[in-house]
């Protein structure tokens, strides 16, 4: 029975949390005449020293007081006598462990923020370089137009600003305070919830206390803005993994974020980006767990709720460790851009240009346009050129009204400088995308509290 039943092991990570919220539980005791000054005293007192002996390492958990609720308030007992009763007045265990859950994952996004935050500057700052750098554009990874290196990191760093303006959507439905809802039904005593939920910040009050105790939505919700978050970390580190593979060679890993083989000396692994990647699983599979767990649960609280937060921290140290690794990789990269620029001279990535200029120049209609340009990649496959490398006349044969003012848009330096819509390659456009973004930044950061 104790094994099953106890979560020491797990929920000890709430300590602070939960002394944190006794203690506004105690002093709104006291303010309504439901303990006196002194039992308020002394429980604070207690309680003091009991966080100091879980942070110094000197307390010992027993996994037959099952959690750490139990564990703290049998200390205050040893420490302070009977006094320590008196706390779970007009308290559960199960609006306890809401409001400890609630106060720990509102520490935790306010963190993540801004560890999400550093990540999406580190784009922004090497996008800020590279609006005239050069790379090639794909669709189904096949070489489609030429883009630049800035406008695709930027691509990453608008989706880690929605994660962000995520995470803060989801920090608005976990800053309610369901203290005081007891067990299930309330509480005959006049507790002042308004005072508890002022002492721990919370923006209001749960509305139904039957709800507030099986409520486990906060933490679905934040594990499925984590996994969409965690996508987008995967996306990002498949393409580094493409990027840095010799065959490709856009980029290079720094030693530091390489790591090498135990028999083939001339490897530079991927591996943070690999196991980015990968987080993922973790943290998806967290969601799923907690989702299939809360499924067909009656109300209102039911033990199964206890697997809430083995699942939850795991996919919250995932979530953050991806997020540090990968702005470390990124930090540390270095772009090889003569390989990036003369990937974008194979695979004739300007003939959608060549085509627009038949349109613009000519009134050809475009699928009649397209049609020749598909010809000429034709003739210039044959010959084994580019079809900016094609002879005016070569050109002709297909459509004897071309002249040599074309070669002007045949470059991959004018076909990215030509997508001035907005949102578009543009070096100009890539510019004003970046200064709005880092505008952006500090808006939604205001959403949050301190680093916790
Ligand atoms: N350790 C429990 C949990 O995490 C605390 C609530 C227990 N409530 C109860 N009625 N047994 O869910």
């Amino acid at each position: 029975m104790t094994q099953i039943n106890a979560s020491i092991d797990v929920d000890q990570r709430l300590y602070a949390h939960d002394i944190r919220a006794s203690k506004a539980h105690a002093a709104m005791l006291a303010a309504v005449n439901l303990i006196s000054a002194d039992d308020l005293k002394a429980i604070e007192t207690g309680l003091d020293q009991i966080e100091a002996e879980i942070k110094s390492g000197q307390f010992t958990f027993s996994a037959d007081l099952e959690d750490i609720h139990m564990n703290i308030e049998s200390r205050l007992k040893d420490l302070i006598g009977d006094a320590a009763g008196r706390l779970h007045t007009a308290r559960s265990r199960n609006d306890q462990v809401a409001t400890d859950f609630r106060l720990w994952l509102r520490d935790m996004i306010d963190t993540q923020a801004h560890i999400l935050a550093d990540l999406i500057q580190t784009l922004l700052n090497q996008g800020e370089t590279e609006t005239q750098t050069l790379l090639p554009g794909f669709t189904h990874l096949q070489p489609a137009q030429p883009i630049s290196l800035a406008h695709h990191l930027h691509a990453y760093a608008v989706m880690f600003l929605r994660d962000l303006d995520r995470l803060g959507d989801v920090r608005k439905r976990v800053n309610l305070n369901p203290l005081g809802s007891a067990a299930l039904a309330g509480t005959p005593y006049p507790i002042d919830r308004n005072q508890t939920t002022k002492a721990l910040d919370f923006q209001g009050v749960t509305a139904n206390s039957l709800d507030s105790v099986s409520d486990r939505d906060f933490a679905l919700e934040y594990m499925s803005a984590a996994a969409i978050c965690a996508m987008h970390i995967s996306r990002l580190a498949e393409e580094f993994v493409i990027w840095t593979s010799p065959q490709f060679g856009f980029a290079t890993l720094s030693d530091a974020f390489s790591t090498g083989s135990s028999i083939m000396p001339q490897k530079r692994n991927p591996d943070a980006a690999e196991l980015s990647r990968a987080l993922i699983g973790r943290i998806a599979g967290g969601f799923q767990s907690l989702l299939i767990v809360m499924k067909g649960l009656p109300l209102a609280y039911s033990k199964d709720m206890q697997e809430d937060k083995a699942v939850t921290f795991q996919a919250a140290d995932m979530l953050s460790l991806g997020l540090q690794a990968m702005a470390g990789m990124i930090g540390d990269m270095s772009w090889n851009r003569a390989a990036m620029e003369s990937a974008c001279h194979q695979g004739h990535l300007t003939a959608t240009d060549l085509a627009d200029w038949l349109v613009r120049t000519l009134n050809i209609p475009f699928r009649e346009a397209h049609h020749i340009t598909g010809r000429l990649v034709a003739h210039a496959d044959e010959k084994g050129v580019q079809i900016s490398e094609l002879s005016l006349s070569d050109l002709q044969r297909q459509e004897p009204r071309i002249d040599d003012s074309v070669f002007s848009v045949l470059t991959p330096a004018a076909s990215m400088a030509s997508r001035i819509s907005a949102g578009g390659t543009a070096p100009i456009r890539v510019a004003e995308a970046l200064a709005a973004s880092r505008k952006t930044l500090p808006e939604l950061m205001s959403r949050f509290g301190g680093k916790g």
